[in-house]
């Protein structure tokens, strides 16, 4: 178990334990004792957090916290709290240490041993140890800051630096060792036992019934289909919307892949033009999503009817957007409202069924790869449910949509043929709204521009805008002036998220 105190670090925490192979579970560490009794945990981890333990008022653990005996390790702020609860004492630091350092072991303990000294690692905090708790010996230092402990007796270990970031260069190791030798775990996580598992709590939970699943074309909804039809069969129906705003022949390739290589019933419905009649003229953003969001409930709504209503639903949430609703900061802010299939309306009516809800979206890809999916597929990168009415910038027309198409065609065979697809988080073609002057043979042109956003990430959460090569910037800015009519300029987005986001509306 993970008890978060609010760190940027703590989905990171819990992606190394599951990459050991070990199942963890995010929790608050307002939620610490109630959580202790239902799961059991084998094992604690105590994220960073932006607090201060020298505040009043700061995040903490009731006192029977500590008196459990369950293996814990406490990671910067939980190092703090740990010493700070158990009567040492925590002083704010002169300065804040922030980046690389060098630590240097000064005994030979479960967790540290096997490693070298000194060791690199990733520190970020304010505050410091000036005194230790009772029980408590230094494991390794950095200058005067002291950098691990432990109390074998109590079962606590703490670490002032971060091991699950990949600065610090025995992270793995660290917490391998947590796991394995003081905790005593097994590697058990693997994919193949959690789609043995899922399959059989799917069937139990169906029974007879029959499912309805949205797919949205992405690879999270398709996961989940195949899991659900490995677990039930012909029960589950899955339907694909066309909204009309999908990229270049997308629709029928997509619809073809799960008809025949995956073999699952879909029921396709093109309702371009219901979508594109509604979006007519519309230029903001926000509207566009809305509307987007109802229109696709109304046709899902009538498809479902169509075969009888089946009592249960398929969703593709992943366990970050679970984690994200009980995070210890809170739902995030509203940035731009996510009109998904998640978006349906709570009076349909459905038992869901999210047969991903644990697991991160590599674990997803893993799975899928497991289930025979094929990877060009798995590894597809994500397609915004609104598709390309938010890379459209102000009002939607066919001929705008036809531009976009073929502009982001060519961005897609480029960084195909460079290699470069599995490296980058999304790269596409965004249309704006303006138009430039340029120069075509012998005559001015005054057309369209084309931008390029492509970018790397690791959750969509932030994002750095990719250093691609030069030469393929040339070939797409060359192939799309030449190739799409309509367009005589491209230019490159270097903005990373934040300050922009990864879309542009
Ligand atoms: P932003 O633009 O918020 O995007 O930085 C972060 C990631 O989310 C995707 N995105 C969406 N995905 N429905 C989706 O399913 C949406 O409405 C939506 N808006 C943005 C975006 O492509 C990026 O990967």
């Amino acid at each position: 178990m993970i008890l978060d105190f609010g760190s940027q670090y703590t989905q990171l925490i819990a992606r190394r334990v599951r990459e050991l192979m070990v199942y963890c579970e995010i929790a608050p560490y307002s939620s610490a004792m109630e959580k202790i009794e239902s799961i059991n945990p084998v094992g604690i981890i105590l994220s960073g957090g932006p607090d201060s333990v020298c505040r009043p008022g700061s995040p903490a653990l009731p006192p029977e916290f500590f008196t459990t005996g369950i293996p814990t390790l406490g990671i910067c702020y939980g190092l703090q709290l740990i010493i700070q609860s158990l009567g040492g004492k925590v002083v704010p630091g002169n300065q804040r240490e922030f980046g690389k350092a060098m630590v240097e072991k000064l005994a030979q303990d479960a967790l540290l041993s096997e490693l070298p000294s000194p060791f690199q690692v990733w520190m970020s905090h304010g505050d410091r140890i000036e005194e230790l708790a009772p029980g408590f010996q230094v494991l390794a230092r950095s200058g005067d800051i002291v950098s691990a402990v432990a109390d074998p007796k109590r079962n606590m270990w703490g670490l002032q630096f971060h091991p699950e970031v990949v600065h610090t260069t025995h992270g793995h190791q660290i917490l391998g060792r947590f796991l394995a030798v003081i905790c005593g775990c097994k590697k058990q996580w693997t994919m193949s036992a959690f789609i043995e598992s899922s399959i059989q709590a799917i069937s139990a939970r169906v029974g007879s019934s029959n499912v309805l699943c949205a797919l949205s074309g992405g690879v999270d909804s398709a996961v989940s289909a195949v899991l659900v039809h490995k677990a039930i069969g012909d029960r589950l129906t899955c339907v694909f919307v066309n909204n009309g705003l999908l990229r270049k022949n997308e629709y029928q390739s997509v619809l073809a892949t799960f008809r025949e290589h995956l073999h699952l019933i879909v029921d396709g419905v093109d309702a371009s033009d219901r979508f594109l009649t509604r979006l007519a003229g519309v230029e903001d953003p926000e509207e566009k999503r809305k509307i987007i969001g109802t229109e696709f409930i109304r046709v899902f709504e009538r498809e479902a009817e169509k075969i009888g209503h089946p009592p249960f639903l398929v969703q593709g949430t992943l366990y970050p957007d679970v984690i994200e609703s009980t995070s210890v900061r809170g739902p995030s802010a509203v940035i731009k409202s996510h009109h998904n299939v998640g978006g349906l309306p709570r009076d349909m009516k459905f038992k869901l069924i999210e047969p991903l809800r644990e697991l991160f979206k590599d674990e997803v890809r893993r799975v899928g790869e497991e289930l025979g999916m094929d990877p060009s597929f798995v590894y597809r990168q994500p397609f915004p449910g609104p598709g390309l009415a938010v890379r459209i910038l102000g009002a939607i027309t066919p001929s705008r949509l036809a531009i976009l198409r073929d502009s982001d065609e060519i961005v897609q065979e480029e960084i195909a043929a460079a290699g470069l697809t599995r490296d980058l988080w999304q790269a596409f073609a965004i249309l704006l709204p303006v138009r430039s002057v340029g120069v075509m043979g012998d005559d001015r042109t005054y057309d369209n521009v084309v931008a390029l956003r492509v970018v790397t990430s690791q959750d969509g959460m932030t994002a750095d805008w990719a250093k691609l090569p030069y030469h393929v910037l040339e070939r797409i800015s060359n192939r799309v002036v030449n190739e799409v009519r309509g367009v005589n300029r491209v230019v490159y987005d270097i903005t990373s998220k934040p300050p922009g986001t990864i879309e542009w509306e």
